[in-house]
């Protein structure tokens, strides 16, 4: 969302300590489901928000550029690239979906003191990237066996991986999203030859931690129905761009069932980013066209929830989950897990009746039957009304 500022290289840092601070001391961030700035945002619009940076700053802000002066595409730095001083060099690793343990962390501090200064750093891609490497050390450097872990020249398909935490560390995940992007890039990766790096961004849940909507293809954990049984899902986001014409990606596919994915992400790897299946490989699921739109789309029915307290009553369908109707309508009901596990999101259902995926396990069959239900994983059959 744009905020309209342009700021000088020597504002950056002031303008972030600004913009951090006010939505520190302003920000819903006692609700955890609404601690992002988004919500400020949502609840002062943007123009107060800019100003408020610009009184925390103590100074006016100029307006953005009318023109978009971006003229370089999108960079990883991963691989090796000559510093502006003299025989120095910086190489960027590939940490596969960023993920190190403590082992992994003693071993990039040796070889940024071995064969640089000592220090690295960080990128927006969960990459490392070792700075001044003489050119005299260049070449060890490249053979150390921490780069068979750590590549400075990984595939397309493996290079623009991101993923957030996940079910793994996560209350909020709906699905594992590191262990699962790493082995999906892998196996991509050694079955088909893509000319280009594509950006892929996985997210455990719909607070967008891995930023599924700038990636490529964008993967969003959810669940989806597959024989009847509840299994985790993926919504796909499409066409995310950063750097020049950076703007944001759109859903495009709706709940993928993660068993069923690899197939899908060959075909659309093929039709959309020109990659071939390797030489010697051969691929026994490539999914025709009806096959890949027979993806887990239930036949929806319009249904209504009337959330009784706020008085508000929403229009949505059989396949929507209720907490999720009650946020589209403003509406923010405490919850947790997401997954039906936790119990945070449990309100009394006063009249209708709604269906589950599987059996939530925290709801007890006693509660059931005094009428409550998880609004996480409950989706409302006809109009149901609902104490919130
Ligand atoms: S996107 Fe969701 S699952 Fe992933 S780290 Fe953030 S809150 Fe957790
Ligand atoms: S939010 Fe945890 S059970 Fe619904």
């Amino acid at each position: 969302m744009p905020l309209n500022v342009w700021v000088s290289p020597e504002q950056v840092v002031d303008f972030c300590d600004a913009l951090l601070v006010v939505f520190r001391d302003n920000g819903p961030r006692a609700n955890r489901q609404k601690s992002r700035l988004m919500w400020l945002i949502d609840e002062w619009g943007i123009e107060r928000l800019r100003s408020e940076v610009e009184a925390q700053m103590g100074q006016a802000l100029f307006p953005a550029s009318a023109k978009d002066e971006v003229n370089w595409a999108k960079r990883d730095h991963l691989g090796v690239y000559p510093q502006k001083q003299q025989g120095l060099n910086y190489v960027g690793l590939h940490v596969p979906a960023g993920r190190l343990f403590a082992e992994d962390f003693m071993e990039l501090a040796r070889l940024a003191e071995v064969y640089g200064s000592g220090e690295m750093r960080l990128t927006v891609e969960q990459n490392v990237i070792v700075v001044n490497v003489p050119d005299s050390r260049l070449d060890l450097m490249l053979s150390d066996s921490l780069l068979q872990k750590f590549p400075a020249n990984p595939g397309n398909l493996e290079r623009g991986m991101v993923s957030c935490t996940g079910a793994e560390f996560c209350n909020f995940a709906m699905i594992d999203t590191k262990n699962r992007a790493i082995a999906m890039a892998k196996e991509l990766e050694a079955e088909m030859d893509c000319p280009t790096p594509v950006r892929f961004h996985w997210t455990g849940c719909p607070n967008s931690c891995g930023q599924p909507q700038v990636a490529d293809i964008g993967f969003m954990g959810t669940k989806a129905k597959k024989n009847g049984k509840t299994v985790e899902a993926v919504d796909i986001f499409t066409g995310g761009r950063v750097g020049k014409d950076a703007h944001l990606g759109t859903k495009t596919h709706k709940g993928i069932p993660c068993e069923d994915l690899k197939p899908f992400l060959r075909k659309m790897l093929i039709e959309d980013f020109g990659a071939r299946i390797r030489p010697g490989v051969v691929i026994e699921d490539i999914p025709q066209e009806e096959e890949t739109n027979a993806a887990p789309t239930q036949a929806a029915t319009p249904a209504v929830a009337v959330f009784a307290t706020s008085g508000k009553e929403v229009s949505c369908t059989s396949e929507d989950l209720l907490l999720d109707v009650a946020e589209k309508a403003g509406l923010a009901l405490d919850s947790s897990c997401r997954s039906g596990s936790c119990g945070t999101c449990k309100r009394k259902l006063m009249e209708g009746s709604v269906s589950y995926d599987g059996t939530p396990s925290a709801l007890s069959a006693d509660e059931a039957a005094a009428g409550y239900i998880l609004t996480c994983s409950a989706r409302p059959v006809g109009r149901v009304v609902i104490e919130a």
